[in-house]
């Protein structure tokens, strides 16, 4: 382990100089027009992949766009850690707002990344981390220190609802067999903080279109006459949190998972600033559901957001027109043992039944995916807890988080594995946002962290 990590120090700036050649391609998977670069960055991974020293690599072609996998097995009666991660990112827009340009990673100071910090798109989500994984990989390699058997499924579709994934997952049971799989995909509370996720949320996305009459009309000739599909669609929308914030969906909040008061009490026990949190996002207040904190809204609690919505005359200067149609795309994290579908229904129904007279309205489904928890009495929670112990010195806290990551409950439905979710960044690395960072202290101490998992992890199992 002595070794492994002096690899990890002595080649420190190598690491970080081939990340930036990572970050270079834009790998964005929701734009077809970055198709080639989607596959340019598997065949990178792949390559990187092999340099570190695993076998049997193979770029999987899916119905999109690829998974690399690779393996190093060296006995099979040692346990297996199958890593996952993503090398897709987000689109880079509003290309307008970035201090510098998304694919041209730079490396600034911040006022919480003293030390520097990346920034480009997907340096923390979740090329950054994933190439953690690699880095601490060809680190055991190259030492003679690997205690385990590994195995790396790296996806090109998680941004755009890893589809692929589950077939994948359906078809290489087999190749796929592990005792835990292991995802820096999250974050942790801050660099003083270790922390490892405990829980995601759960999301139904969907898109809704109000129509009102067959064209854009003049608004001096029709104003007051006929349904503004706008106005409409703005009330509704309204309408579906009370004074409360709760939401207003009937059946909404049937199946939500309560907490008990000891684990509430146990979550209020995290760090939170809310003078701090307030003055990072330049906020005079903060909003939401009655009888929460911050901490629950933002975790154990179900939302409805609207991420965009769109009619009528949005161009340069006035133009009196009443829209033919208004638009809105609308998401609903979820809580565990609500059931993505059956919100989706409930959502349908409930705007179908809302829209006043004079206006047709349609509801789109877009992805959606489970929540997940994951066991804190588990030998992987332990070895995570015990890996940051080591290189934090400091005690990790369970944290659960808002984020979504659908495939966990995935792979605990298809695979029959548990996921440990160790991850190294930060809320404030502005991932899926212009500028998205990744601190250079996280990913060294990522990489530095990895190994004591693997170390851990493979003790513990055969105890
Ligand atoms: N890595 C994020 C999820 C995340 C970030 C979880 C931080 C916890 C902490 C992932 O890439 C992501 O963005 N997921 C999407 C859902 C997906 C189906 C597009 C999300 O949460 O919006
Ligand atoms: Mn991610
Ligand atoms: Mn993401």
């Amino acid at each position: 382990m002595e070794n492994t990590q002096s690899f990890i120090k002595n080649n420190r700036e190598r690491f970080l100089n081939e990340l930036v050649d990572l970050l270079k391609i834009p790998s964005v998977s929701a734009d077809a027009a970055y198709k080639g670069e989607v596959r340019r960055t598997a065949e990178e991974i792949a390559n990187f992949m092999k340099e570190a020293g695993a076998e049997n690599i193979e770029i999987c072609e899916t119905a999109g766009h690829p998974i690399v996998y690779g393996e190093k097995i060296i006995n099979a009666s040692l346990p297996t850690i199958l890593v996952y991660g993503h090398y897709d990112v987000q689109p880079a827009d509003p290309i307008e707002l970035w201090t510098s340009p998304a694919f041209e990673p730079v490396i600034k100071k911040t006022e919480i990344h003293p030390e520097g910090a990346i920034f480009a798109r997907g340096a923390c989500d979740d090329k950054g981390q994933m190439f953690m994984h690699l880095k601490a990989f060809e680190a055991m390699m190259k030492t003679n220190d690997l205690p385990c058997n590994v195995k790396f499924m790296i996806e090109g579709e998680e941004e755009i609802g890893s589809e692929n994934l589950g077939i994948f997952c359906k078809a290489n049971h087999t190749r796929l067999a592990a005792d835990i799989i292991l995802v820096s995909d999250t974050g942790m509370i801050n660099n003083e903080t270790p922390s490892i996720t405990t829980g995601l949320r759960g999301l139904s996305y969907l898109e809704v279109e109000v129509t009102g009459p067959n064209r854009d009309l003049h608004s001096g000739l029709y104003g007051g006459c006929v349904a503004n599909p706008i106005n409409v669609l703005a009330k509704m929308i309204g309408s579906m949190h009370d004074e409360n914030n709760h939401i207003t969906i009937p059946g909404f909040y049937d199946k939500v998972q309560e907490l008990t008061a000891a684990e509430r009490m146990q979550m209020a026990k995290a760090p939170f600033n809310l003078e701090n949190y307030k003055k990072a996002l330049n906020l005079t207040d903060i909003q939401g559901e009655a009888g929460y904190s911050t901490i629950e809204r933002g975790s154990i609690r179900p939302t409805l957001d609207v991420n965009g919505i769109w009619g009528g005359y949005t161009g340069e200067g006035a133009k009196t027109v009443i829209p033919s149609k208004a638009f809105a795309k609308i998401s609903m994290r979820l809580v565990p043992n609500q059931v993505p579908s059956e919100i989706t229904e409930l959502f349908t129904n409930y705007f179908n039944s809302i829209a006043p007279v004079g206006v047709r309205v349609k509801v789109t489904p877009h992805h959606g995916g489970d929540a997940a928890v994951t066991p804190i009495d588990s030998i992987g929670y332990e070895a995570a807890s015990k890996a940051c112990e080591t290189t934090f010195g400091k005690k990790a806290i369970p944290v659960r988080s808002g984020g979504s990551i659908p495939i966990v409950s995935m792979f605990e439905k298809e695979l029959g594995l548990k996921t440990v979710l160790l991850g190294f960044g930060l809320d404030s690395d502005a991932i899926h946002s212009p500028n998205e960072h990744f601190g250079l202290f996280n990913f060294y101490k990522g990489i530095e962290t990895i190994p004591y998992f693997y170390k851990y992890f493979t003790e513990m199992s055969q105890n």
